[in-house]
């Protein structure tokens, strides 16, 4: 919240100022502080004020992360998951196996998902920058649903990564509707959401 904030300030104070991302959740590591979206929400829709500004460095000290709380790591692990199913197969792969040890905020994982996933990111980025081409909107798998989720419950009852979960399994389902994605594959999607996100949800 505060990369995304102190971006769009830097954005906008004299037309642009230069600033860097320090960011300290595993969220904001291996997604918002890459990628120059910043922005704000608004009551009506999220993201709705904002822009495309580069920070002049991401520079992301992993030893924050031991003093998170679990359902901050949960948070984050959701976009992790994403990579996973948008580009990186292996990478799905390595939560399954580790999801334990990421819950308890393993450093080591941790640290193996923040490199992993920012290089997803940061490629991602690099080939579409401005959303222009169809490439950097794969960023956004179970985000159409999971904002309108994160929206409804007015951006207090859900942490973004827990919106972005629940997002992503309705994508799933859609996606086996509309015939893209085996019944299984959805299924594989769901187990791990499920032992991530805690409580069944
Ligand atoms: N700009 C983008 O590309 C992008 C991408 C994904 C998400 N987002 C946005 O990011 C926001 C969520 O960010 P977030 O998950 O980082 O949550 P957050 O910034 O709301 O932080 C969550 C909590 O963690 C605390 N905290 C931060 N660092 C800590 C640390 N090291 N130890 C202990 N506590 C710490 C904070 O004080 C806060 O209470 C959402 O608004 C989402 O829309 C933006
Ligand atoms: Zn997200």
């Amino acid at each position: 919240m505060i990369g995304d904030l102190a971006g769009y300030v830097a954005a906008s104070f004299r037309r642009g100022i230069p600033y860097v991302q320090v960011p300290t959740t595993f969220l904001a590591q291996i997604d918002s502080a890459i990628g120059g979206k910043v922005g704000i929400d608004l009551p009506c829709g999220k993201n709705l004020v904002g822009a495309f500004y580069q920070p002049k460095l991401v520079f992301s000290d992993v030893a924050c992360l031991s003093t998170l709380p679990v359902r901050q790591v949960r948070n984050g692990l959701s976009e992790a998951i994403k990579y996973g199913i948008i580009d990186d197969a292996p990478l799905f792969a390595f939560i399954e196996k580790h999801h334990k040890a990421l819950l308890k905020a393993d450093v080591k994982k941790m640290t193996e998902l923040v490199e992993r996933c920012s290089r997803i990111k940061a490629k991602i980025v690099a080939a579409d920058e401005k959303e222009t081409k169809g490439i950097r909107s794969f960023l956004n798998f179970g985000h159409t649903l999971g904002h309108a989720i994160e929206a409804a419950g007015g951006y207090d009852r859900f942490q973004h990564g827990e919106a972005i979960a629940l997002g992503m399994r309705m994508a799933a389902e859609i996606s086996v509707r509309s015939k893209l994605l085996s019944a299984s594959q959805a299924e594989r999607i769901n187990h791990l959401i499920r032992r991530i996100a805690g409580n069944g949800r």
